[in-house]
């Protein structure tokens, strides 16, 4: 068994120290030695998105990051989103437009749409279907999620108790 490497990076604006086996994937510290369960465990490959999070405010698959690559740095999961207890507006238009269904796939697209958001105050439709590109989902054939990161635009304003809607837009599980 391989010595723990410790690490001190950013969590969600949180200095944070972890300790973990030196092979682990950003993925896998942040689910198993973080408990941050939000971020999905998908194919492990690079191809579903399930496992996307950002990475000094870029979208990374954290499937194919190392740990040990993230010394110091700023990665924000999708319990990241919440605010002073209040819902990022994206959150609140998945939940409100049928953009989150099972909801298996949904942290990656919100940490992506919120990384698109940033960089574009309004981003077009096809920039929208670009940048979302590397996430799959199985349930809602996408018009939704679309639909959902269009309205954030124009609903920069969180307005809802998280309990009402989490359950589908990042609930650890
Ligand atoms: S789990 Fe990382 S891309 Fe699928
Ligand atoms: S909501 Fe089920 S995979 Fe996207």
């Amino acid at each position: 068994m391989p010595n723990n490497l410790h690490l001190a990076l950013n969590v969600n604006g949180e200095p944070t120290e972890v300790a973990f086996a030196p092979y682990k994937t950003l993925l896998e510290v942040l689910r198993e030695d973080l408990n941050l369960c939000g971020t999905k465990h998908g194919c492990e490959l690079g191809e579903c998105g399930a496992c996307a999070v950002l990475l000094d405010g870029q979208p990374v698959l954290s499937c194919l990051v190392l740990g040990v690559e993230c010394e110091g740095r700023d990665v924000l999961t999708v319990e990241g989103l919440v605010t002073d207890g209040r819902l990022h507006p994206l959150q609140e238009t998945f939940a409100d437009l049928g953009a989150a269904q099972c909801g298996y796939c949904t942290p990656g697209f919100l940490v992506t749409a919120k990384a698109l958001l940033d960089e574009h105050a309004s981003p077009t439709r096809d920039q929208i279907r670009e940048a979302l590109a590397g996430c799959l989902c199985r349930c809602t054939g996408y018009q939704q999620i679309f639909e959902a990161v269009e309205a954030a635009i124009h609903n920069p304003q969180p307005i809802r108790n998280p309990q009402s809607t989490i359950r589908n837009t990042g609930e650890a599980r």
